[in-house]
């Protein structure tokens, strides 16, 4: 595998490697994302299933912190500002990009570094965790001590809608998780008392519009 490299968005578009309507490149133009790091021939960036579910979180259980883990190109680090977020720890092995992203912005910390090693970075209100399809079975054994770092809501990537089967036994017979679905993909959304109803009514708005 070629070092994986940050890249912009505008030369992944006028290259022909990513067309302009796609849901990464219209999410990223909209947040103000020009970097994305390329691995061989390939770009991770923020899908449209994450940002929407993450967006309708931050607006209705209003953080203070937030830990964006597996953070990729800092694109849900940089919504979460937006939504006035003031406290944010990004953590990536590859933070390049998101470096370049999130210049400027404040109260951002930038972590290089192993994101399966959660434990040490504190607690927050909001997690969001987007891993590579390979950890989301290691992430998911880690739920009980991903509820130990967050105080309100956790969300987290379980793949696509044809691997929900076989994601949903790691998550049966735990108390205070819902799956959502939004745009193909599945994500674990869970929460601590008091925020039940808040993200019971996100799923029905997400789901069912
Ligand atoms: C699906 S992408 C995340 C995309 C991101 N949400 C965005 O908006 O750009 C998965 C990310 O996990 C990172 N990664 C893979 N293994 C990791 C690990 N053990 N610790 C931290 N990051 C890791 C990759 O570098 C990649 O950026």
């Amino acid at each position: 595998m070629l070092k994986p490299r940050p890249v912009r968005l505008s030369w992944l578009i006028r290259t022909g490697r990513l067309s302009e309507f796609s849901p990464t490149a219209l999410i990223s133009e909209k947040l103000g994302i020009d970097w994305l790091m390329m691995f061989d021939e390939y770009v991770y960036g923020p899908g449209p299933g994450i940002v929407e579910l993450l967006d309708l979180i931050l607006r209705y259980v209003k953080p203070k912190s937030f830990l964006d883990l597996f953070g990729g190109s800092g694109a849900l680090s940089k919504l979460a500002s937006l939504r006035g977020v003031k406290r944010i720890t990004y953590i990536d092995l590859y933070p390049d990009a998101a470096t370049l992203n999130l210049r400027g912005i404040s109260g951002v910390e930038i972590i290089k570094g192993d994101a399966m090693d959660f434990s040490r970075l504190g607690m927050y209100d909001v997690v969001v965790a987007d891993p590579p399809r390979e950890l989301i079975d290691d992430f998911l054994e880690k739920v009980d001590d991903l509820r130990k770092i967050f105080k309100k809501t956790c969300l987290i990537w379980i793949g696509d809608i044809e691997e929900l089967e076989e994601r949903s036994s790691l998550l049966e017979g735990r108390k205070m998780v819902k799956v959502i679905r939004a745009w193909g993909d599945c994500f674990a959304t869970l929460w601590k008392p008091g925020f039940g109803d808040i993200v019971k009514h996100i799923k029905d708005l997400i789901e069912y519009g």
